[in-house]
């Protein structure tokens, strides 16, 4: 009688046991307030670049019937810019070097751009904000147009050349470089969809253009510890995360996995390995062993935004039936822990640290970009806990700008171009102080 008094009481809380201990859900924290604590010296920020925020820039943008104008003013407001950002409780920037503006003519190094870019960086120092600089973010200037832009490899030296001033000029104020934001986007939107200039579809000029970008910035990384060993050096990597439309259609599956391997994987593999190899069925770009192309990254830079879902055709498409943003982008926040799991395979063999360089959302009505935000944040804190070395999260974007193609329409700004904070940058503003997620805010956001 008496075991069966104890089995009666003692059985269900053994249940509960067993059921926790098969769940194996992430450990929630201790109930505390700051609930989801991020790692110390966590970098927080925003992200911006040259083209779409400054305005009166003349490149081959501009001339090509795509000119951003005066883009979001940022030239003339720059340090009301840098004050407002002060108020988000941030440590970091990002933001880009026009080359366009720095050198117009090969050779001609303007004065005026260089006090330009300095008086961003004396602003930064004062508003405590580490600046994380790109060198190149999808523009060029007009004369490298004109002799072909990264079809050329003659533009991989001139590229060099324009690297080799701004680091000797900008070195004592900036120990994070981006050689190069997103060769995978620009080298398909350009060469292969024909969206952006010069408008080309022609996908064997698409992977030759990725093979001139990445070996400029290859030697960019050499070039860059040369003039400053202290250097941290990488590039930021667009992610999109593809997954086959219809799961069990082995030829969606195939579109998937050949997509990913080219659009995502090649530069780490290759800069891994050492052998440049950015490869499809029928279409390849293989070169041998390159001591100068091995381990040329300080940090792994990913840039993610959404997950698409590819079709038989090889067309990337929104899910149906999920939450997306204005642009219809599917938002899928357990993509961000996707992405550092993919990203951290790579970390792990160079020792390196990943930074999210890029992660937003156009939400022009406000209405998502705190969830957004959060959600994101939470499975940043989860690849924390699964010991992925992630360092930094830089939100896009610091202000409403030029979505290249997309024009003004989309608005992924912390603030808007009245330069007025969204209730959103708030939420923002309360994790970056709290280096968390605080119990109020996930109770709010998390389901
Ligand atoms: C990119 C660019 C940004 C975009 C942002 C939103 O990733 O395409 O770095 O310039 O504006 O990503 O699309």
């Amino acid at each position: 009688m008496k075991f069966r008094a104890y089995f009666n009481r003692l059985f269900p809380i053994f249940l509960i046991m067993v059921l926790v201990a098969c769940n194996k859900k992430v450990p929630e924290p201790e109930n505390n307030n700051k609930m989801y604590q991020f790692s110390d010296n966590f970098l927080w920020g925003a992200a911006t670049s040259s083209y779409q925020i400054e305005g009166g820039i003349v490149n081959d943008w501009s001339t090509s019937g795509i000119d951003a104008g005066k883009a979001s003013d940022h030239f003339n407001n720059y340090r009301k810019d840098f004050q407002i950002a002060g108020e988000l409780n941030t440590n970091s920037y990002r933001f880009s070097i026009e080359w366009a503006r720095i050198e117009p003519e090969k050779g001609n190094f303007s004065d005026e751009a260089v006090n330009f870019y300095k008086n961003i960086l004396k602003e930064l120092r004062k508003n405590n904000l580490e600046p994380m600089l790109t060198l190149h973010h999808f523009t060029n200037p007009v004369w490298v147009k004109e002799q072909g832009g990264w079809e050329n490899e003659k533009t991989i030296q001139d590229f060099l050349e324009y690297v080799d001033f701004i680091v000797n000029e900008f070195k004592d104020d900036v120990d994070i470089w981006i050689t190069i934001n997103e060769p995978n986007v620009l080298a398909f939107k350009s060469f292969d969809a024909g969206e952006w200039p010069p408008f080309k579809k022609d996908r064997k000029t698409a992977l030759k253009v990725m093979r001139n970008l990445l070996i400029a910035h290859a030697k960019s990384y050499h070039l860059i510890h040369k003039i400053d060993s202290a250097a941290k050096v990488g590039f930021a990597q667009h992610i999109a995360l593809l997954y086959p439309n219809w799961s069990i259609n082995p030829v969606d599956q195939l579109m998937a996995y050949f997509q990913n391997k080219v659009f995502n994987q090649s530069y780490w593999q290759s800069i891994i390995s050492g052998e440049l190899n950015i490869s499809i069925p029928g279409l390849e770009i293989k070169e041998p062993f390159n001591q100068k192309l091995k381990d040329t990254m300080d940090f792994i830079g990913v840039n993610y935004y959404t997950r698409w879902m590819v079709t038989s055709s090889g067309k990337q498409i929104t899910k149906t039936g999920v939450p997306v943003t204005d642009l219809d982008w599917e938002i899928y926040p357990q993509g961000i822990l996707e992405t550092l799991r993919m990203a951290d395979k790579y970390a792990k063999k160079l020792d390196i640290p990943i930074y999210i360089t890029e992660n937003g959302l156009d939400d022009r009505k406000d209405t998502k970009r705190a969830e957004y935000i959060v959600s994101h944040l939470k499975k940043v804190w989860e690849a924390q806990q699964e010991g992925i070395n992630v360092k930094a999260y830089m939100y896009w974007s610091l202000i409403d700008n030029f979505e290249w193609a997309e024009g003004f329409e989309p608005e992924f700004g912390l603030m808007n171009k009245e330069r007025k904070l969204r209730e959103s940058a708030k939420i923002y503003a309360e994790i970056a102080k709290d280096n968390a997620i605080n119990k109020k805010l996930a109770n709010k956001y998390l389901d």
